[in-house]
């Protein structure tokens, strides 16, 4: 008898799919294979499809109240001129209803665990707990050059890993976030770097996402942002980089070889028009890379199955191959590899992993006629078939409805408190 059974489903197991029951005890899967099973919740899963827990490795979950908000723009003009300055007004209930409203997204498109970087952490601490969802959580820390300053973010990052770590049974797990190289001395990031070794955490940067940002790089310090870190020993296996837009050949063997993890997101990428990628080439070189959507105001969604598809497509495109990055590959880097990103055990359904389980509707019109699962999934999702969601271990989200949460109520909240933000 299992606490939960997930029965007769076609489950993505080793890169395919194969028909199998899941049986689940506590916060872990303990049973994968063909043996009829039981358990105090059952959910039949015939002519469904059992994915592990997609991981959107790579968030600023309240931006959600910026969706919208500035558009066509380039990055930096749209980080000073719009963003920076309206997130100025933003108070931690802001930031803790436009999470809630983050999270209610992911949940109903199949999302089981995010890393988010941002201000206010302790409000986004509080939504992950109270809606079941998985985290791995840092506050976006930025010196700016200014030692005092460096200091007190400093004591701001490590004191919300002291806090929240660990939380909710092992839900969330705090880590140190640099906001960029662009944004923080080398001297800041060695700090950090030797804090979160010493603490054993990982930890989670922006880098190489513009071609402003390399020349920028060049200009201060003559070298390039990856062989910058790689120099001040910031480069190794606990950290987590978004973007790496801008990688020369060399500084994807770096990241290879210090067993860096790069998160992708190509959506964000594409519309402040940042650039493409070389996904293809780190994948080849042995570099973990994972999905993000980046921040809901330059994307506009957190509907992880749009980077999924586009992450396929981008490199097809690129390297005029269109056998490259399959369809099976892909759905790992958005599973497994986003776990990994931040160690975590999870994103595979295996014995031992945790019971993040995603249940999708396969009897939709754009999944017929089903040649190949593993395809319809990649190509053919809106993220609205997903049905039902387990996370550690507890039926979230069923029948395509959040059970840990008001809808109608988040969406009111959301809809009030932007009122501030519109001219
Ligand atoms: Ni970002």
């Amino acid at each position: 008898m299992f606490d939960v059974a997930i029965k007769n489903g076609l489950c993505f197991i080793n890169g395919e799919f194969v028909q199998a029951n899941v049986g689940i005890r506590g916060n872990r899967i303990v049973y994968v294979g063909r043996d009829e099973i039981r358990g105090d919740i059952e959910i039949d899963t015939s002519s469904s499809f059992v994915l592990p827990g997609l991981f959107n490795a790579h968030t600023h979950l309240a931006m959600t109240l910026f969706r919208g908000f500035a558009e066509d723009m380039p990055l930096m003009d749209w980080l000073r001129k719009k963003i920076w300055r309206a997130e100025r007004k933003l108070t931690p209930k802001d930031v803790y209803w436009g999470s809630m409203l983050g999270i209610l997204e992911m949940l109903k498109t199949g999302t089981t665990g995010f890393s988010d970087l941002y201000i206010h952490m302790d409000e986004v601490a509080k939504a992950v707990g109270r809606t079941g969802i998985r985290a791995v959580l840092c506050y976006g820390m930025a010196d700016r050059g200014d030692v005092e300053r460096a200091e007190e973010e400093l004591r701001i990052g490590e004191k919300f890993i002291r806090e929240w770590d660990d939380a909710f049974e092992g839900r969330i797990k705090a880590i140190f976030g640099p906001h960029a190289p662009y944004t923080c001395t080398p001297e800041f990031l060695k700090l950090v770097k030797e804090k979160a070794d010493k603490i054993g955490c990982s930890v989670h940067i922006h880098v190489s996402e513009t071609q402003w940002e390399v020349e920028e790089i060049k200009k201060q310090y003559d070298q390039s942002p990856i062989r910058m870190l790689n120099d001040v020993g910031f480069l190794d296996w606990n950290v987590v980089i978004a973007h790496g837009v801008w990688l020369d050949d060399e500084e994807i063997a770096i990241l290879a070889e210090r067993k860096v993890s790069v998160v992708h997101c190509p959506v964000s990428n594409l519309k402040l028009a940042s650039g493409i990628a070389r996904v293809s080439d780190m994948v080849e070189a042995g570099v973990n890379v994972a999905l993000g959507t980046d921040g809901a105001a330059s994307n506009n969604t957190y509907n992880l199955f749009e980077e999924i598809k586009l992450t396929s497509l981008l490199q097809k495109v690129r390297t005029g191959r269109a056998d490259i990055i399959k369809a099976g590959e892909v759905l790992q880097m958005a599973t497994r590899n986003g776990y990994a990103a931040y160690r975590l055990n999870g994103g595979e359904i295996r014995e031992g992993m945790l019971a993040d389980v995603v249940v999708v509707d396969g009897r939709r019109h754009n999944f017929t006629p089903m040649y190949n699962a593993i395809n319809a999934i990649v190509y053919g999702s809106f993220g609205c078939e997903v049905r039902h969601v387990v996370v550690d271990g507890k039926l979230i989200v069923e029948d395509g409805e959040v059970l840990t949460m008001d809808e109608v109520k988040v969406i009111e909240k959301a809809e009030r408190i932007v009122e501030k933000f519109r001219e």
